[in-house]
């Protein structure tokens, strides 16, 4: 019970490895905020989280827009008192177009940052002085390992998310705020088996140390770690949880 009495905001935690990240910190204790853009998914998790015993309050929220997140952090304050972890999991990853960097339409570019890069810092903003009132607080950043092999748009945004993360924590390290990120590899969820064709997953997976695709509980334990007391003096890391599908010096 590492988050008793604690407050977890998850973004995109409607599906898929949201879902898992909430549902394991609501295992071990905390109040859920369910910040999603698919009501009736949102609705299901935080009912799922309550009838397991637990306590979630699901908030129809739209990381890339500001309004929608800052009522979002309200409605958390108001609900539990106060924030003091954030994953900014949301992203348009299930049903994501597909083009190369020379066709993509630039409307497609604008809305597909505004939610899988402006969300994070959105949501950040929106919950950051409720942390530090507390004392301060721990956010993760859900990155991918796309990030480092030229994989268009979607690689970029994560990028980005590495540039947010590295910045965030060193602007908020004196308010007690810790920021890292997990790069996940190829995770079984309806939005990879969507995306990505089996052959391909097939060869993907060839390519893991770890001869199997992640699910979503592979996840968990690393995001818990990072945003628990056990991970105190870490922060602005980018941590790979992948099967071994990337090796860095
Ligand atoms: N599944 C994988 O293999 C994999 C690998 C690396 C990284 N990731 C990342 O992990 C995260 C979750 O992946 P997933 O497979 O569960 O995908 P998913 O598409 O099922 O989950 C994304 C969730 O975000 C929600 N969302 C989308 N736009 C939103 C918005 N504007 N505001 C609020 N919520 C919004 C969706 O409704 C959905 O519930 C994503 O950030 C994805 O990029 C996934």
């Amino acid at each position: 019970m590492r988050f008793k009495d604690k407050v977890a905001v998850v973004t995109g935690a409607g599906q898929g490895i949201g879902e898992a990240y909430a549902k394991g910190l609501a295992a071990e204790g905390a109040a859920l905020v369910v910040a999603e853009l698919n009501a009736e998914q949102g609705q299901r998790v935080a009912g799922e989280i309550e009838a397991a015993g637990g306590r979630a309050l699901f908030v129809e929220t739209d990381v890339s827009n500001e309004e929608s997140t800052v009522a979002m952090g309200k409605a958390a304050v108001e609900a539990f008192g106060g924030v003091d972890y954030l994953v900014n999991n949301a992203a348009i990853y299930a049903g994501m177009e597909m083009y190369s960097m020379l066709d993509m339409p630039m409307d497609y570019w604008d809305r597909f940052m505004r939610v899988n890069v402006n969300g994070a810092l959105l949501a950040t903003r929106a919950v950051y002085e409720s942390m530090t009132e507390r004392g301060g607080g721990a956010i993760v950043n859900q990155s991918s390992t796309a990030a480092w092999m030229a994989a268009g748009y979607y690689g970029i945004a994560k990028l980005a998310l590495h540039g947010i993360t590295h910045s965030l924590a060193a602007e908020m390290g004196w308010r007690n705020i810790r920021v890292n990120a997990i790069a996940p590899g190829p995770v079984d969820t309806a939005a990879t088996r969507g995306v990505v064709p089996e052959g391909i997953i097939d060869d993907i997976v060839n390519g893991l140390h770890l001869k199997r695709v992640g699910q979503p509980t592979d996840m968990v334990g690393t995001c818990l770690f990072l945003l628990s007391d056990d991970a105190s003096w870490v922060t602005a890391q980018i941590l790979a949880v992948d099967g071994g599908q990337i090796i860095r010096a």
